[in-house]
């Protein structure tokens, strides 16, 4: 399935089914856990030591290896491979929005990416811009663009936190959705109705806004100002800030590819807009992009593995030459 596939809308979410899904009951748990126990000292405590990169050196596809045998429980739909999912995002990516191996297709549409409900939200001022431009167009700044099915193929790496070798967390703190904590938990975020956020020992001290703040924040500060959830976008972010010659663009998806209340809410309804910066509006459509790359990655059609390898091999050695870097 490619992005240009008309999805109608009402079937735009069905890749991630939170009521009856098989995993039911793993899902939840992780949720549950997740929203009691991620905690603005928690996340601090995390950041504190999974900075320093002090895991090992190593390269991509060593850490491939080491990921093998993992399953992410927050997922409610797969329980396949992580190396076959980065494939198939990568691979997807490539199909949907690349021309040739630097340029972007010119005709990838930005309102297509929104759900009409979310589109009419918008604020009028970035909906006019949206409508106006291709994501080529509002991006063009960036005139090589081969790094974006590579983000593709390794935005999933953090997940290697689950291992004993990096710490060995459990999944609520290293998958699934994320969130800004110290900031009122909208009503956007997945379980919402559950109230398992009652549970955390942060509720209710943030749950409160004026016209200038928003828990913790400064109204607008930017989703880069706040902590988000610890788990494995902020990890692979860091590691590749470290350890890459990756844009700032590849650097913001990997940060921020599983905040779905804010790109992609299961409600319709974008929330920690009252967060957001002027530069998050701007990043909106291609971090939207690249998630519907990664959801639609999940249909099996890949070409032979050594073909592959040798391709993600060549696009890592151009943005980490150092081939080993710090995890
Ligand atoms: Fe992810
Ligand atoms: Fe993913």
């Amino acid at each position: 399935m490619t992005i240009t596939d008309t999805q109608n809308q009402e079937t735009f979410g069905e890749f991630r089914n939170y009521t009856d899904s098989k995993f039911q009951d793993r899902v939840e748990r992780t949720y549950r856990e997740m929203q009691t126990n991620q905690t603005v000292d928690f996340v601090q405590a995390k950041k504190d030591h999974y900075f320093k990169l002090s895991h090992g050196a190593m390269d991509i596809y060593q850490v491939f290896k080491l990921l093998e045998d993992i399953v992410d429980e927050s997922d409610p739909d797969s329980d396949m491979p992580q190396i076959i999912h980065a494939y198939q995002s990568a691979e997807s990516i490539f199909e949907f929005a690349m021309k040739d191996a630097t340029e972007l297709r010119d005709d990838l549409s930005i309102k297509e990416l929104f759900r009409e409900k979310a589109w009419n939200e918008l604020p009028t001022k970035w909906r006019e811009l949206y409508e106006n431009n291709t994501i080529k167009t509002l991006y063009k700044d960036i005139q090589d663009w081969s790094w974006f099915p590579l983000v593709g193929f390794i935005h999933d790496l953090g997940k290697v936190m689950l291992l004993p070798k990096f710490g060995e967390l459990q999944q609520w703190c290293v998958v699934g959705d994320t969130y800004p904590v110290g900031a009122p938990f909208a009503d956007s975020n997945v379980f919402f109705d559950k109230e398992y956020f009652h549970l955390s020992s942060d509720y209710p001290t943030y749950e409160k806004q004026d016209e200038t703040s928003f828990g913790k924040y400064t109204r607008h500060c930017g989703f880069d100002e706040t902590d988000m959830t610890w788990g494995h976008d902020e990890y692979i972010y860091e590691v590749m800030r470290q350890g890459s010659t990756l844009n700032k663009e590849a650097l913001y998806l990997l940060r921020y590819h599983s905040f779905y209340p804010w790109h992609t809410p299961q409600n319709g309804t974008m929330a920690y807009t009252e967060l957001a910066s002027d530069f998050d509006w701007y990043m909106l459509p291609l971090l939207k992009a690249f998630q519907k790359a990664d959801l639609y990655s999940k249909t099996p059609d890949l070409p032979p593995q050594d073909v592959l390898e040798a391709k993600y091999t060549a696009l890592l050695n151009q943005y980490i030459p150092a081939k080993a870097i710090n995890w």
